[in-house]
């Protein structure tokens, strides 16, 4: 469904008619490569349309050059908290700053891609919209902020920047009207994508840790046979997975409705019976504030208007934290809604990413990946990962998954075979070095490579722990440090792991090492870009404000790169 806060600001007129120039530069900061894709796609649709496009992630685009642009559009997506995605955060700074021009000749307009189950819904995007207004810009078409499921409202203002575009430019387009396809503006190779998922089968199913572990970590064999799906090491696989059986019951039992009520599941008008729906066309173990309110409409319970009252938004903000579906459906009730209706206002179910484990090299036709059950218990109730839990309980070789693979441009390794790599990646984070080490071994790289993994303990939780040994004797894998913080007293991460050795690490960065980090980003994350900003002052004898920007040159120069979650 459209969000709310979408429908209002797509609604909105243009501010004003504009003035508009052949030139159109189109910037993207992109994490996972959605909002590049969707700049490369408008990029051709205006090139179609016979404008002069300068594509550029923002990270390459020089500030300088802004005084010189007439016509900007910025497409943007937000991480975690409302983070900035890495090669978006020194042009939003630079924005900010003192330093920024004014922009009295600037015409622009912003598509945000976000998540509205978290506080800060599409923040990067809402920063940039208002900062360029702040500098003088004109805002030619109204900013369009975009829930997971992206595709149609994205779409929407490609069109309205497409139509405003050429409308006020009078030249001949070179071709015909450009088209809006369906899939979000991509030419994608194979006939499967996000949008036309592949029904893979599930070769193998494996728990890596071992008996006694507090860890279940699923290691998934999945063929791609038949499928011409292809994909390279770093990118991640998209997986549909099915809500609970016993969630599903149990919220259709407290409704009171019937299983095999036919509901609509898409915009396709495509129906299908209730308890389908709810296990594979709908989210029901995220909350969201529109979604809250919405529900709002079906429910006379006074404590949920109570609840959804300005001066409680931080209640409310901690309640859609925790809380899932049927938490909604038990605390506020009665209901006065049909089965239909209800569903009507759920978002759709969004594919799960995961990095990809395997090199297409070392297994054709086959893809790997490593996943970690999620389960804990809150408010009384076992809160379960919805498609890690149903890797571990209900995935058997023979089942078919529908899949898809997620090209990420950001996570690549080396063109370069001789250059040197850093891996940082604890957990289920070390998932792509597996693909990224199958691939250099099938290929013959020389360039040297240096793993820093960590995990609880070493006796049941060192994944693939065979695989890196037989690369280290090869010497395919040139060293590797491990942290496991649960043997001994003192907490060990791979962070202290690195700074131990700063004096080689700084060398390896000196030599030109490609860094790359995969993982939790709250906190694994951050605290490896301090010991990297530590290491740098240590042994390279830096400021702080140096080895900051010794590391923001690391990520412009796109060797400092990130997968984390
Ligand atoms: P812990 O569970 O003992 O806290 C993979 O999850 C590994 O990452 C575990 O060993 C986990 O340790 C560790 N870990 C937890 N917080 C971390 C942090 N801030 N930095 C690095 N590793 C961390």
């Amino acid at each position: 469904a459209v969000p709310a806060s979408l429908t209002a600001a797509a609604t909105l007129p243009a501010i004003e008619t504009p003035v508009i120039s052949k030139e159109v530069t189109v910037l993207f900061g992109s994490q996972t490569g959605n909002a590049q894709r969707l700049a490369k796609g408008l990029s051709q649709q205006l090139e179609g349309r016979g404008f002069q496009v300068t594509l550029s992630s923002m990270s390459d685009f020089k500030p300088a050059n802004l005084k010189k642009i007439s016509n900007l559009l910025i497409l943007a997506s937000t991480h975690g908290e409302g983070d900035p995605p890495d090669n978006a955060i020194q042009f939003l700074e630079f924005l900010k700053s003192k330093r920024a021009p004014q922009l009295d000749g600037l015409q622009f307009s912003v598509l945000s891609l976000g998540d509205s189950s978290y506080e800060f819904y599409c923040q990067t995007g809402k920063d940039f919209d208002l900062r360029l207004e702040e500098l003088g810009g004109k805002r030619f078409c109204p900013r369009t902020d975009c829930d997971l499921d992206y595709d149609e409202p994205a779409a929407q203002w490609v069109e309205s920047v497409l139509s405003t575009l050429s409308a006020a430019f009078e030249a001949p387009t070179s071709s015909a009207p450009a088209v809006v396809t369906s899939n979000g503006l991509v030419t994608e190779q194979s006939t499967f994508s996000r949008k036309n998922p592949f029904k893979a089968e599930v070769l193998e199913n494996l728990n890596l840790n071992g008996r006694g572990s507090q860890r279940e970590t699923r290691h998934l064999e999945i063929s791609l046979e038949g499928s011409n799906l292809q994909y390279e090491p770093g990118d991640c696989l998209g997986i549909y997975p099915e809500n609970h059986p016993e969630l599903v019951s149990t919220l259709i039992n407290t409704l009171a409705f019937k299983s095999d009520e036919p509901v609509t599941v898409n915009k396709d008008g495509e129906v299908r019976p209730l308890k389908e729906a709810l296990l594979y066309n709908f989210e029901i173990t995220v909350l969201t504030k529109p979604l809250v309110e919405q529900a709002a409409k079906f429910s006379s319970n006074p404590k949920l208007h109570e609840l959804l009252k300005p001066e409680h938004e931080q209640e409310l903000r901690a309640y859609i934290k925790e809380r899932d579906l049927l938490d909604l459906v038990e605390d506020f009730s009665p209901w006065e809604a049909s089965a239909a209706e209800f569903v009507s206002i759920l978002r759709k179910m969004p594919a799960r990413l995961y990095s990809i484990a395997s090199s297409s090299k070392a297994s054709p036709d086959e893809v790997h990946v490593t996943i970690r059950a999620v389960r804990y218990e809150a408010h009384g109730r076992e809160r379960y990962g919805v498609c890690s839990v149903q890797s571990s309980e209900r995935i058997k070789p023979g089942d078919s998954l529908p899949v898809y693979i997620h090209d990420n441009p950001n996570f690549k390794l080396p063109t370069n075979p001789e250059l040197p790599i850093i891996m940082i990646g604890p957990g289920t984070g070390v998932a792509p070095f597996r693909a990224f080490l199958q691939e250099r071994e099938e290929t013959g790289a020389d360039g040297k490579t240096w793993l820093f993994y960590g995990d609880q303990h070493f006796l049941t939780d060192f994944l693939y722990q065979i695989e890196w040994q037989k690369w280290l004797k090869k010497g395919v894998l040139t060293q590797m440090d491990v942290a496991f913080s649960r043997d001994t007293n003192k907490k060990v991460y791979v962070q202290h792991r690195m700074l131990e050795k700063g004096a080689e690490l700084f060398q390896w960065l000196e030599a030109g090492a490609y860094v790359y980090v995969c993982g939790d980003e709250k906190h694994m994350a951050h605290d490896v870009h301090a010991a990297l900003g530590a290491i740098l002052e240590r042994e390279g004898g830096m400021s702080p404000e140096q080895a900051a920007a010794y590391l923001v040159a690391m990520q412009q120069q796109k060797r400092y790169l990130r997968d984390v979650y």
